[in-house]
């Protein structure tokens, strides 16, 4: 299995995703500003695994604090957390970790400033067990949805690679095969950033899955040929009325498989809905800079001076969804009500449903 982040002595140990395909080469982050810098600059992308390796960011700046008490670990900590606040913007598992750390660090305060430093590296360690379970949980409800031969299409990387292992929207992939079904996956590029082409593919084809690379303008020709029976994709955050935030590009995809009849699927951890946030229009997007746009593998491909936009993500409207896959179970429209009774399932207040 990739280790895409793990906890060390030295540090946080991170596959270097700027690198792949073409250099398997892994870094050790040895101090959470370094961690902060390598979420920022996108060593380690994907909305899970972006929550676990700052949570990790933050256990390790803790460890390292040579603070004598509570008071002086809680400044630093402040800092920490802020640091970490500051990478991205759009993917809610990076606050949610944050505030997870925070939650932990009071209950942990009065027993002093060594048991706060154990609590957090564990916490963070079981936030890592944690995603590799929830992602084999989305696995298992996931896989029924998808078609017992034919092609799936993917956007951007929701697999091993953006989270601690097995994926969310390529892990249902995975269960789905593990389940028998013979799947063919076409995974769109992804420009600019190419997550689809650079991780997607190297990571399907690591585990001999039949894999059809597309540039993210052919995806309505693949469809139109009846090429494609599903989409699935992952998210960075989900609105309580169900929009979804994920990878630029994402939005299309969903229209041109409504356009053709074909069922839209997102699958994502529990800690990517985020319940505070009513619709779409108010998730955050963040914005990166041109050069992505204006530059492929360090070429210039554009003229001097063009003007240029670059959101690195998109809110497709719920509309558009035929169902979010969750460890938690499979929420259906209307998704403000389905959504609302897996997070009261969740708080333990009353049985899923689903
Ligand atoms: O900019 P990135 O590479 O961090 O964006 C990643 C995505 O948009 C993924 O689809 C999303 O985080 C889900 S990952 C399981």
């Amino acid at each position: 299995m990739i280790k895409t982040l793990e906890w060390t002595n030295q540090g946080i140990r991170l596959i270097d995703q700027t690198l792949l395909p073409t250099e398997e080469t892994y870094v050790t982050c040895g101090t959470y500003q370094e961690v902060a810098t390598a979420i920022r600059d996108m060593v380690v992308r994907g909305a899970p695994a972006i929550g676990v390796a700052a949570a990790m960011g933050i256990a390790l700046g803790v460890r390292q604090s040579t603070a004598q008490d509570i008071a002086g670990l809680r400044t630093q900590f402040g800092q920490i957390c802020r640091t970490m606040g500051e990478t991205r913007p759009t993917a809610v598992n990076l606050f949610w970790a944050i505030r997870r750390m925070q939650q932990k660090f009071e209950e942990a305060a009065p027993q002093g400033v060594h048991t706060v430093k154990v609590v957090l590296v564990e916490e963070a360690q079981k936030m890592l067990v944690e995603d590799i379970a929830a992602n084999q949980a989305m696995g298992r409800h996931g896989a029924a949805l998808m078609p017992g031969s034919g092609g799936v299409l993917t956007h951007c990387n929701a697999g091993a690679l953006a989270t601690c292992g097995y994926g969310t929207a390529l892990g249902v992939i995975r269960a789905a095969i593990a389940a028998g079904k013979n799947i063919h996956v076409f995974a769109d590029e992804t420009r600019p950033f190419l997550q689809g082409s650079r991780l997607t593919a190297w990571e399907l084809m690591k585990d001999g899955i039949q894999t059809t690379l597309i540039a993210d303008n052919m995806a309505g020709a693949m469809m139109r040929q009846g090429k494609i029976q599903a989409v699935v994709v992952g998210a960075d955050r989900i609105a309580a009325n169900g929009d979804v935030a994920n990878k630029i590009g994402t939005y299309t995809v969903a229209v041109l498989a409504r356009e053709h009849a074909i069922p839209f699927y997102v699958a994502a951890p529990w800690s990517t809905v985020d319940m505070n946030t009513p619709t779409g229009e108010k998730i955050p997007i963040e914005q990166r800079s041109h050069k992505e746009v204006t530059h492929l593998a360090g070429k210039q491909v554009a003229p001097d001076g063009v003007l240029v936009e670059n959101p690195a993500f998109d809110v497709t409207p719920h509309q558009y969804i035929a169902a979010i896959i969750t460890e938690r179970g499979l929420a259906h429209p209307p998704f403000n009500e389905s959504l609302q009774e897996l997070a009261l399932a969740g708080a333990g207040m009353v049985e899923a449903k689903r």
